[in-house]
């Protein structure tokens, strides 16, 4: 094999403007993709389900889910259970808009 691609560093992703996140816009597509497989649902994983507003708002609110999506790969709490972690650019997206207060906007 000649070359290989993991010598070369993949180029920082630009992060989309990260003022004035939306729930319905930007959180809730993302949850869809890559949790609510799990979450969402009659009986979700952990009792979490992620299709709702107001649970996602207690959950990065008062609980652990924004701790769950910065953790390493090989952490088994990690989420998404089992599988890649978010791109930075879009866990930045729940930062921003847990600091705001996660509205559902
Ligand atoms: C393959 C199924 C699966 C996927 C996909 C998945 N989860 Fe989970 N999740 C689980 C299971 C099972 C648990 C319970 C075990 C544990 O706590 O690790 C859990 C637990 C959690 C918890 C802890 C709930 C609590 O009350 O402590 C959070 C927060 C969470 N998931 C968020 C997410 C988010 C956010 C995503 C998407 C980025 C995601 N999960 C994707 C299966 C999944």
């Amino acid at each position: 094999m000649s070359g290989c691609a993991y010598e070369i560093a993949e180029p920082a992703l630009p992060c989309k403007d990260l003022a004035g996140v939306s729930f319905a816009a930007d959180i809730l597509p993302l949850l869809d993709f890559h949790c609510n497989g799990c979450h969402a649902g009659g009986a979700p994983a952990a009792g979490l389900n992620l299709e709702n507003h107001s649970e996602v708002a207690k959950s990065v609110l008062e609980g652990n889910l924004l701790e769950r999506l910065s953790l390493p790969v090989l952490d088994i709490r990690m989420m998404p259970l089992g599988g890649e972690p978010l791109p930075e650019c879009d866990i930045s997206l729940f930062q921003v808009w847990t600091a705001e207060g996660a509205p559902n906007n």
